[in-house]
């Protein structure tokens, strides 16, 4: 029997049309509560937005030799993500696709199965109604989606069991007040970190997350590799490349430490020889460096961590999830695509592209905190002070974070230097 209210009203994201029970705002912003069954967040649009992006991707290269790709979306709820997969990845990518659909919600999943009905590939799919921590490991996945309401920590051990040789992890985490800091007991005990509540506080949120996950993958002999890694609003999401390996995973503590805010010189020495600052830095007082696991800094004093200090994404993924892409998976067969649904794709993926080129640099720079820091001058534009750095051979990008902000392997001096001829 067709659920209550079946066939709903129609709800438009990315290439696609979603039934859904109730009318949803598309414009909203901001967690989305529990719907009761039929749930779906707008807010969450853009982060499936880049999941197809990823997919299409990863299919090709990391994933590119797998005939059929298992993926479990494992808190599906009324199953639009799957979809998007199926409907908006190119046939090269969407005809190997082999999704389990899980949630324990029955009547989101009812909707799920009707709006599945007429899509072409649906028969690469199987809708599971149960736990997903029973369904996680009912078999290898080489994708696993999680996307829960708070945090993802139940999931994380059971995920990382469960991986292939080479698998990709999406982890979706919404308990943003305790990994930005604001709610520091959950923080300690979810993922035993604290966070200094400074305007980076969001870039060490995300490292908490993806430390947590790398401590998991260990536990398991597993490695990881951040492939992206997004905090949208009300939302954090990281993806992450796991593989077999106990010497990596021995190694797990290489690419853990500490993050810590105005250092003194000692702090930044050590820094520069764990590697974690250029040498040139020598001499030099950032606003933020990263320490090794095994520094021990004092945690009374601007202190974040443990956290990943490595690249926090993937060059060549990140490369991919251009603008143009992104507008690509909103066309519908001969349809360009709804031109309001191509603007917030592409708001999506912006600057991500273009972050690719400086993701593997020590700073991030925030650039309402340089004039406070440096004790004179206005706000600088981070794009001029992207470009002044360009200029000086150096790597350097406008960032896509919560504030503006660039992020550059310039080290500190000439950051200062561009900052002072700018101003
Ligand atoms: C944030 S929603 C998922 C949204 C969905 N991924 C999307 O893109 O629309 C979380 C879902 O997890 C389901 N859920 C929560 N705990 C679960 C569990 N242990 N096993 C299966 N489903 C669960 C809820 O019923 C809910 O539908």
């Amino acid at each position: 029997m067709d659920p209550e209210g079946w066939p709903g009203v129609v709800y438009h994201e990315g290439g696609i049309g979603h039934r859904l029970p109730t009318e949803v705002d598309r414009g909203r912003k901001g967690p989305a509560g529990k719907y009761g069954p039929g749930f779906l967040n707008p807010a969450m649009a853009g982060n499936r937005t880049r999941s197809v992006l990823m997919l299409e991707h990863l299919g090709k290269t990391v994933l590119g030799d797998v005939k059929k790709i298992q993926i479990l979306d494992a808190l599906c709820a009324t199953g639009i993500r799957t979809r998007r997969w199926l409907r908006e990845a190119s046939d090269s990518v969407s005809n190997r696709l082999s999704v389990k659909m899980c949630d324990m919600d029955e009547e989101a999943l009812e909707w799920a199965r009707l709006n599945l009905e007429n899509d072409k590939l649906s028969e690469n799919v199987e809708i599971i109604q149960g736990d997903a921590r029973k369904e996680i490991l009912r078999q290898g996945w080489h994708w696993i989606d999680l996307d829960p309401y708070g945090s993802p920590v139940p999931f994380l051990d059971l995920a990382m069991q469960a991986t292939a040789r080479k698998s990709v992890i999406s982890i979706s985490a919404t308990d943003t007040a305790a990994l930005s800091g604001s709610s520091p007991g959950p923080l300690r005990r979810r993922y035993g970190a604290r966070v200094h509540m400074d305007r980076l506080k969001h870039d060490s949120g995300l490292r908490v997350l993806l430390a947590s996950a790398a401590k998991a993958a260990a536990r398991h002999d597993r490695v990881i590799r951040p492939l992206l890694s997004v905090w949208d609003s009300h939302h954090l999401r990281i993806t992450i490349l796991v593989e077999r390996s106990k010497m990596g995973a021995n190694a797990v503590e290489e690419n853990l430490g500490w993050r810590v805010a105005s250092p003194d010189d000692s702090v930044v020495e050590s820094a520069i020889q764990a590697g974690l600052l250029p040498e040139h830095d020598s001499g030099s007082r950032p606003m933020h460096v990263m320490l090794p696991m095994n520094a021990y800094p004092d945690l009374n004093a601007g202190v974040s961590g443990p956290l990943w200090t490595g690249p926090i994404g993937d060059s060549g993924l990140m490369a991919s999830m251009s603008e143009a892409a992104a507008e690509e998976i909103c066309k519908d067969g001969d349809s360009d695509g709804d031109p309001g649904e191509i603007k917030r794709a592409r708001q999506a993926v912006r600057r991500i592209c273009d972050e690719s080129k400086a993701i593997h640099g020590s700073h991030l720079v925030v650039t309402d905190a340089l004039p406070s820091f440096v004790g004179e001058g206005d706000p600088p534009s981070p794009s001029k002070m992207a470009e002044a750095l360009r200029e000086e051979g150096f790597c350097a990008e406008v960032s896509r974070y919560a504030e503006p902000s660039f992020r550059t392997d310039a080290p500190w001096s000439f950051v200062l230097q561009a900052f002072r001829r700018l101003h």
